[in-house]
């Protein structure tokens, strides 16, 4: 029997009172344009969603984060956000959405969804009536306007880039320039201006009062900005997509930040059992640890195993990392190894059969862990980057990077349901808004589902021992002596083990009884590639 949402939290594993719905939690991120198209237009919607909340029950997942699905120009695919209380047609309508949450609720799963408080749209009717209006005026201080550096202005006012490449800044007809930290289409709020902070009220009500479990905030590390905008130092990397790689960047993590965040909890605190997960690159543990403080953010995604080899001391250190981090401040730590912004972890960790076997590996090492995960749709199937062809690149980061940078589509294809092609049952039309490759056939659900050594199979087991085996109880973890190239960890209340190898020879297995493995075990040994769980 799962919890359903709305009762009281599930303290089956906790070792601890006054634990929240979201420990040990499984989350599943549906990257809307990808999942399930239901209208057959090629891009994925909410009532495709819907169809397949039966698979989701099956892969035992306990929550969603939706990725946004807001009235949109899809700019960014719907990170540029026209209207955030309202569903784009793309995607459905509200009452589509509301029947989403409806039919996950009664299945057991609750509904997180996007919010993208650092930007809106150029669309954004704030936006609109800012070019409208003079320098200086109201509407314009809804964003973050300024006059340009040199004799007339035509410099912008500072030097930084945009995360998408180019300058940070774009010039509009009466001289001005306005700040944009991503695409020229995503023009950056002006947090100074407490219009911004109320509308965002209105916006976390909205969806609040329309029955969601929770808010993942994108760019959680953004949104204040200090009032000088200083130029970026010499050093300074850019061009790095969403990865924040400069120890002193200006243009985030300033500490007025944090004020944000405790406006945001006050008002989730009103509303019984619902969270909220910030998008969080930030350089170092402390500056991380500041948003998680009890009146902040509930947790905070970590890319810690995201930015990490696969190599076992890497991997633990990237736990440590990660749990003594939140520990400080009380938080509970987030695992993911994918998501939509990130080449896929099967192609990180190697080509064809080396990477899943070591995808496999990691999906064990990540859900023996406490706290929270977070599977990226289409991890479970071991899905791989796609190369692309230039003709079908779409992401804005492609031609801001003057073609330089292939952007993030090949993490962001639709999912492969069932069949042999072309569509793989994502779409009842004939094509999608990214080509599928044509020897997909071998990893839809379909073909996975029945299939005792699939990836699928794996995963549906690792996450219902997680929430069943009494080995995971408990919140602490112990590390083991280990071979080198290897690691492996206890969890200290409930006993499981967890060891990986990421040498190249097999190492003998811990003591204990096999619980789970990623490959087939020999002669009592831990193969090269895989990991083992053990009690
Ligand atoms: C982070 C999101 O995950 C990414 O997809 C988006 O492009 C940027 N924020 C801008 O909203």
């Amino acid at each position: 029997m799962r919890p359903s949402p709305g009762s009281s939290p599930d303290t089956e594993h906790a070792d601890a009172p006054g634990t929240f719905w979201w420990n040990n939690t499984v989350f599943y991120q549906v990257y809307v344009r990808s999942f399930a198209d239901a209208n057959g237009d090629g891009v994925g919607d909410l009532e495709g969603i819907r169809a397949r909340l039966g698979y989701l029950e099956l892969l035992g997942i306990d929550a969603l984060w939706l990725t946004p699905f807001y009235r949109s120009p899809m700019a960014d695919h719907g990170y540029d956000v026209a209207d955030p209380r309202d569903v784009d047609p793309l995607f459905g309508d509200l009452a589509a959405f509301d029947r989403l949450v409806a039919d996950a609720h009664s299945r057991g799963i609750r509904v997180t969804v996007d919010l993208v408080p650092n930007h809106s749209s150029d669309q954004h009717e704030w936006f609109q009536e800012a070019l409208r209006a003079a320098p200086g005026s109201r509407e314009r201080e809804r964003y973050v306007f300024r006059d340009g550096r040199g004799a007339d202005g035509s410099e912008p006012p500072n030097n930084w880039p945009s995360i998408f490449g180019g300058p940070a800044w774009s010039r509009v007809p009466d001289g001005q320039w306005y700040l944009h930290l991503f695409a020229p289409e995503q023009p950056d709020l002006n947090w100074a201006n407490p219009e911004v902070a109320e509308d965002l009220d209105r916006t976390l009500r909205f969806w609040l009062d329309r029955g969601v479990d929770g808010f993942r905030i994108d760019v959680a590390h953004g949104m204040a900005k200090s009032a000088d905008l200083p130029d970026v130092g010499d050093g300074f990397i850019s061009g790095t997509a969403v990865l924040h790689d400069n120890d002193n960047d200006p243009r985030f993590d300033n500490d007025e930040v944090h004020e944000i965040h405790r406006r945001i909890r006050k008002v989730l605190d009103e509303y019984p059992d619902r969270m909220a997960v910030g998008e969080i690159w930030v350089k170092g543990d402390d500056r991380f640890a500041a948003y998680v403080r009890p009146d902040e953010l509930h947790l905070g995604f970590n890319f810690r195993l995201v930015e990490t080899e696969f190599d076992a001391e890497q991997v633990r250190s990237a736990i440590d990392h990660s749990i003594a981090a939140v520990r400080t401040v009380g938080a509970l730590p987030t695992w993911t190894l994918s998501n939509h912004d990130v080449v896929r972890h099967a192609t990180r960790y190697g080509d064809g059969e080396l990477g899943q076997a070591r995808a496999r590996a990691m999906a064990l090492v990540e859900l023996a862990l406490p706290g929270v995960v977070y599977l990226y749709n289409g991890e479970e199937l071991g899905l791989p980057n796609v190369d692309l062809p230039d003709w079908a690149l779409q992401d804005p980061v492609w031609e801001r990077s003057g073609r330089t940078e292939r952007g993030r589509d090949g993490c962001r294809v639709p999912m492969p349901w069932e069949g042999d092609g072309p569509t793989f049952g994502f779409t009842t039309g004939e094509t999608t808004w990214l080509p599928m490759p044509q020897d997909w056939g071998s990893l839809t659900v379909e073909a996975q589902l029945e299939d005792p050594g699939s990836m699928l199979s794996l995963y549906r087991q690792a996450i219902e021992l997680r929430r069943t085996h009494p080995g995971f109880a408990g919140e602490e973890i112990e590390w083991y002596g280990a071979p080198e190239g290897c690691c492996a960890f206890r969890r200290r209340s409930g006993g499981l083990i967890c060891a990986l190898n990421t040498s190249d020879a097999p190492v003998p297995l811990p003591p204990g009884e096999v619980v789970l493995a990623s490959a087939p075990l020999a002669d009592g040994e831990l193969p090269p590639n895989a990991a083992v769980w053990l009690a």
